[in-house]
């Protein structure tokens, strides 16, 4: 069975080809940064419209490269939600149009779903059940995972996501769009230990996150340390990471305590952080548990994870009348099992 992923819930379009049985055959993704670098975040209207451009040859281009033909094509698997709404209903329309003419499943994918099993794309992966810490531009949250839509929302951020505090702190620092990993590489010259800012709920005594505070602490170092040399941003950049990472480290071993379970996996864009991998292996390994990641490039969106996470769901699904419609906000824990 061939399944085709479309992925354009914000601002990368992603396509890939997964068969069942034998993996991944091929992907491919179109990054919108740079275009909207320039107005310093997403802007959703032009991210609508530049999908619409790239969907299509990038379906050709990896039919090309995997030798297959639109014909091979068993299912089609999109992201509906959560996302931007212009942007979904591009991979939406276009997805539910061709399973339409060639007469094959659509399947609805929520795009954090295809984050969290990411790391099963990979050669050993986690058996169920396991821990998930998914920390992208739009959420930071913690769950329990017992199986394919078994999801039990263990903890989540009260305000900003953890992505979203480094592209906050990321303009502040005046980094480019998206901010992540440009903190990420501004804080490897940084001195840890220079500036300390609060490590916001670690001790709250549960799994809930909250990051708003630290872009006004990091507001407030900039402005005392006008005019910033290139040190001090390096300084202050490691120090908004280590805060970052204590605290998400911190509350995927409290998680893993809590619930008993030896495994976490980490995905979303944050995953991609080194710091926050090597802080969460050390951990983990001192608390005799693993941890699963997938490969860099799948940490941020791309079409790879909803083509795996539609051929996990193929099972049940039968070729339906293609109405559709896109979920611009959708509880991951509404999920169930197909
Ligand atoms: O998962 P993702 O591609 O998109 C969403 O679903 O939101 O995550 C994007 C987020 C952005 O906020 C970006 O700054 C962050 O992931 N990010 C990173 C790194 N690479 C991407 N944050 C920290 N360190 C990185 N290396
Ligand atoms: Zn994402």
């Amino acid at each position: 069975m061939l399944v085709l992923g479309i992925e354009t819930s914000c601002d990368e379009t992603g396509v890939a080809l997964y068969e069942v049985g034998r993996g991944l055959l091929g992907h491919a993704l179109y990054s919108q940064a740079r275009m909207h670098a320039v107005y310093g975040g997403v802007v959703p209207e032009l991210a609508s419209r530049d999908h619409i451009r790239r969907v299509l040859p990038l379906i050709e281009q990896i039919l090309e490269s995997s030798g297959k033909k639109l014909g091979d094509i068993d299912a089609i698997a999109y992201t509906q939600g959560p996302g931007l709404a212009g942007a979904l209903l591009v991979g939406a329309s276009i997805a539910e149009s061709l399973a339409f003419a060639l007469n094959v499943p659509a399947l609805r994918i929520h795009h954090l779903e295809g984050h969290l099993l990411s790391p099963l794309l990979e050669e050993s992966p986690p058996p169920f059940p396991f821990v998930a810490l998914l920390v992208s531009g739009g959420h930071t949250q913690l769950m329990r995972v017992g199986g394919l839509g078994d999801y039990e929302l263990l903890g989540d951020t009260l305000d900003d996501a953890a992505g979203e505090a480094f592209d906050k702190t990321a303009k502040l620092l005046g980094l480019p769009y998206p901010g992540g990993p440009a903190i990420s590489k501004l804080a490897e010259s940084g001195c840890p230990g220079k500036f300390h800012l609060p490590r916001p709920m670690l001790g709250s005594g549960d799994l809930n996150f909250s990051f708003s505070g630290l872009k006004t602490s990091v507001l407030n170092l900039v402005t005392h340390h006008q005019p910033l040399s290139e040190q001090i941003r390096a300084d202050i950049a490691r120090a908004f990471q280590d805060a970052v990472v204590e605290v998400l480290v911190g509350k995927s071993m409290a998680a893993l305590k809590h619930t008993g379970l030896e495994r976490l996996v980490v995905s979303g864009g944050v995953g991609a952080n080194r710091q926050l991998r090597q802080s969460l292996n050390h951990a983990a390994t001192e608390h005799g548990c693993s941890v699963f990641y997938p490969r860099l490039e799948f940490c941020t969106d791309n079409g790879a994870m909803i083509a795996f996470a539609g051929a996990m769901r193929l099972q049940r699904q039968t070729v339906g009348d293609h109405a559709f419609s896109v979920k611009p906000r959708w509880d991951l824990a509404d999920l169930t099992a197909p």
